[in-house]
């Protein structure tokens, strides 16, 4: 018969309707591994400070291999007061081995989760990084294949300047390089050992919270205990990690869905990665993008809903705090669907360069360089930006067309009319980062560095 972790002080059981509100079982047995990741540390460590003996240290592990089996095959039998992980694991590893009644010895469950937590949110970092770095990989490879495809770039969502595809898809590139930058810095704060803080206050035992750090490999240890045991800062910032890198992937999804449209048809979507209408047979719709879009909603509802539930807690644990592990391992999951499928679908789209260049004919676009052109003989930024802006006036006005009123103008004439030629004006913006295919090639050099660093 089991009972509760704290039996010895009360004298019924736990009531149905505070197990159902209270137990983490149902969602914290995802950190099966790293509970018991975090329980062999803690005995090898109890084993070398002298609390546990050699016999009792072994005896104990086996059956920590024995539960992680059972966990793993599914053969282990949960129980009705086995309310979290932590307590499912010592229950049954106790009953495989007296020994495992000293387990607990100097630990809290307090130390224990938020350790647990911290080991789970390690490989998760670790997971997402690689699938950012695949849908950096695919952005690189269509914007190395891009050749001196352009398009029109755009502000205010109207027409600016052209600029070469791959530019504008690594534009995307570089802003998940920052993601993956941020998470890499969260990882640091999210790598650091919490064992050894006991419920809050650090423990009367000789425990030796270094050796159960470097058991799992942790590169650092908890200065304070009560801060130990009472911080879940690592769980905001990856999930804001996490909400920005939404952001970023629903703002890719939102072009890749105006990009889609019959208005735009700069890109075709593969089959395999779009949807069919129910009733209209003519449609393919792009729901991974509007996915990609609706999710981060979701990612952004994490962050705020978890911030909230930490902003008036006192020192140290409450309960509150198991409200931490649900919105982190969605948040993760999330991210990580949404990835590989955009991934999937952004490898797999056909770029309609065609398109791309006719929307960006228009000689309109190129007004900037030509004003930039007039600089370059001498005039003052903003007398250039009247001469042409009077020509686009007059050319608005039916006077003529722009490359004309150009033209026929004694101050720019047929080499300025020129640049008006589609294609013309993006191979002209040759600063370093700047849109030309030519600036380009050295940013995928910076670029792929980057990825390979
Ligand atoms: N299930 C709990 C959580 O997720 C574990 C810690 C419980 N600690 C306690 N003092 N009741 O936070």
């Amino acid at each position: 018969m089991s009972s509760t972790l704290w039996h010895g002080r009360f004298a019924g059981g736990p009531s149905e309707a505070l197990q159902a509100l209270n137990d983490s079982l149902p969602f914290d047995q995802r950190m099966f591994r790293e509970d018991i990741a975090g329980s062999r540390a803690h005995v090898r460590m109890l084993c070398d400070v002298g609390l546990f003996t050699e016999a009792e240290r072994d005896g104990v592990l086996a059956a920590l291999d024995t539960v992680e089996h059972e966990i793993e095959s599914g053969s282990f039998d949960f129980q009705v007061n086995d309310e979290d992980i932590h307590t499912a694991v010592e229950r049954r590893v106790t009953e495989l081995d007296p020994a495992g009644a000293k387990m607990h010895t100097g630990r809290s469950r307090n130390d224990q989760v938020a350790t647990d937590l911290r080991l789970w949110t390690r490989s998760a970092i670790d997971e997402v990084l690689e699938l950012i770095k695949r849908l950096q990989r695919t952005l690189l490879t269509h914007a190395e294949q891009a050749g001196d495809a352009y398009l029109p770039g755009y502000t205010h969502l109207q027409q600016a300047q052209p600029v070469a595809l791959s530019h504008h898809l690594l534009a995307h590139g570089w802003a998940l390089a920052r993601d993956a930058e941020r998470l890499v810095d969260a990882r640091k704060r999210t790598n650091v050992s919490v064992l050894g803080a006991g419920a809050l206050a650090g423990s009367s035992l000789p425990l030796d919270p270094e050796k159960s750090a470097a058991y799992l490999g942790f590169d650092a240890v908890f200065d304070n205990s009560l801060d130990g045991v009472a911080d879940r800062d690592f769980v905001a910032e990856v999930l804001f990690a996490l909400s920005l890198l939404g952001v970023h992937l629903s703002r890719i999804g939102e072009e890749w869905i105006l990009w889609a449209s019959t208005e735009f048809g700069f890109v075709t979507l593969d089959d395999g990665f779009s949807t069919g209408s129910s009733m209209m047979p003519q449609k393919k719709n792009p729901d991974i993008a509007e996915l990609a879009r609706g999710k981060a909603g979701r990612l952004i509802g994490h962050l705020t809903g978890f911030l909230t539930t930490l902003k008036g807690l006192p020192l140290t644990y409450n309960k509150d705090m198991q409200e931490d592990k649900e919105p982190l391992f969605d948040a993760v999951d999330t991210v990580r669907l949404t990835l590989l499928a955009l991934d999937g679908m952004i490898s797999t789209t056909t770029f309609n360069t065609e398109a791309m260049a006719a929307q960006a004919a228009s000689p309109y676009a190129a007004a900037t360089d030509l004003a930039e052109w007039l600089v370059a003989r001498g005039l003052p930024f903003r007398d250039a930006h009247a001469v042409v802006g009077e020509k686009v006036r007059r050319a608005l006005a039916g006077e003529g067309s722009l490359r004309e009123l150009v033209a026929a103008d004694p101050q720019l004439g047929a080499d300025a009319a020129a640049l008006l030629e589609p294609g013309v004006s993006v191979t002209r913006r040759t600063t370093r980062g700047g849109g030309s295919p030519a600036a380009v090639a050295d940013q995928i050099e910076r670029f792929r560095a980057r990825l390979d660093r």
